[in-house]
């Protein structure tokens, strides 16, 4: 299995060019199931979740080229309705198949998504808010049997709580059903923006008419397209982190500043120099770290995909700080591995106390999700020394040439097996 050596400590300078958004892709290509024209993307990063959405696709019927650049989609082919555990059990964004499958062809038979090390991650809001349109389901045996005989039919629908995906596939699917649909509560993460944007160039009637609702009118047509996907903030939030955390230098580039302003400001908070520029940032990390307390939740609130990275920058503070994680259940899984190196972390529910003027030792350790998995990379960062990550396929569903990237900047970081 591959390992990721780091040898600390480094101070990165240099630029960085932030990839495509693997969360703003996923839902995109998706959606391609609603139209049986052309669908020509740009902007995907390599990462295995995208690979794995590709690979779902294509065992539904999809005809997809890979043109380096560009990937063309056409479902101009039948299309079959049933998404296998063994594609979606990787990946829950999976799920968002259902969405469209059923808009489009009137019933579905998706696997429900594995469990996941973060959290149970359950698809009910999803159900309850497609069975609103029409959808009667049934689980048999970890699957979603979903009918819709005579149809979707808009309606009014509340989110019981802030879901993207739940948005997500909502917006998917009522694109296509008959009449007007009202979604209230959703989430309204940059990467649904992208989605409407997306659906909006294909055709569809979408209008947002306040802050966290949007109004759709179902269409039956859609044209080909070309769409270019946003850039991934969550991989920008992360080398800002790396540049703060080690006094490093870096120009990131290819990002509106706009979409990560709570990140931004957080982290000149702490101490950080931050330039923002139109389409760039430039960072000098500062030898003093404050600290700061923080909670995440939905966009515009601080991102529990960038809890864990912060978590590493505040071991660095020069107090205690602390981090409520109200998303997920069970985002800690990387404390453990960071008091391995030195950390003073203690958990108690969903609150971590995170102690400061912390040194990180080099150590040999094992990754446990995508982004625990890139906090470990910043730890070693700093420590002097080798340091060892295991199972680094974790890294891989989501941060695109991540080590080509930080030896760009000067880091000492190898792929072994
Ligand atoms: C998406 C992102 C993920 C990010 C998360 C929160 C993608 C592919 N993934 O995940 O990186 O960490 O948003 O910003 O975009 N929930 C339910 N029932 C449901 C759906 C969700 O209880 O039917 C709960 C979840 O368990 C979680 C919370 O709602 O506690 C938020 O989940 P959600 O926003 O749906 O996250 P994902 O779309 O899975």
């Amino acid at each position: 299995m591959k390992k990721l050596e780091v040898f600390g400590a480094t101070k990165p300078k240099g630029q960085i060019k932030i990839s495509g958004s693997k969360n703003a892709s996923l839902p995109i290509l998706a959606a391609t199931l609603l139209s049986d024209k052309k669908i020509s993307l740009t902007n995907l990063p390599k990462v295995k979740d995208i690979e794995t959405m590709i690979l779902l696709l294509k065992s539904l019927g999809s005809s997809i080229e890979d043109n380096k650049k560009i990937l063309t989609i056409n479902n101009n082919k039948q299309i079959k309705t049933f998404a296998a555990y063994s594609l979606v059990k990787t990946m829950r964004a999976g799920i968002l198949v259902l969405g469209p499958l059923i808009a489009k062809f009137g019933k579905a038979k998706v696997s429900l998504p594995g469990g996941c090390a973060i959290g149970t991650r359950p698809v009910d809001i999803h159900l309850q808010a497609l069975s609103k349109l029409g959808v009667k389901y049934k689980i048999i045996q970890g699957y979603v049997h979903a009918n819709a005989p005579k149809g979707l039919v808009g309606a009014n629908i509340k989110f019981p709580k802030i879901s993207v995906g739940a948005t997500e596939n909502l917006i998917i699917a009522s694109c296509l059903a008959k009449g007007k649909t009202t979604l209230s509560n959703c989430a309204i993460e940059p990467e649904i923006k992208d989605l409407v944007n997306f659906l909006i160039k294909m055709g569809c009637n979408i209008k947002w008419t306040s802050n966290r609702t949007i109004k759709i009118e179902g269409i039956k047509n859609l044209s080909e397209i070309k769409y270019k996907v946003m850039p991934d903030r969550i991989e920008a939030g992360t080398y800002l982190i790396a540049a703060a955390l080690t006094e490093g230098n870096l120009k990131i580039v290819g990002i509106d500043p706009k979409i990560i302003n709570t990140e931004i400001n957080i982290i000149k908070k702490l101490g950080a120099k931050i330039i923002q520029k139109k389409n760039e940032i430039l960072i000098q990390g500062s030898k003093k770290i404050k600290s700061i307390n923080i909670k995440t939740s939905p966009y515009p609130g601080f991102p529990t995909d960038l809890q864990a990275q912060m978590m590493v920058l505040l071991c660095k503070a020069n107090k205690k700080s602390y981090i409520r994680e109200e998303i997920f259940e069970n985002r800690f899984m990387h404390v453990a591995e960071l008091n391995r190196m030195g950390a003073k972390i203690s958990i108690n529910g969903n609150k971590a106390t995170i102690e400061g003027n912390i040194k990180f030792e080099a150590a040999e350790l094992m990754a446990t999700d995508l982004r625990a998995s890139v906090s470990l990379i910043l730890a070693a960062l700093t420590a002097k020394g080798k340091s060892v990550i295991n199972r680094i396929y974790h890294l891989d569903r989501g941060y695109e040439d991540i080590e080509k990237k930080l030896k760009k900047v000067g880091a000492k970081i190898r792929r072994v097996n």
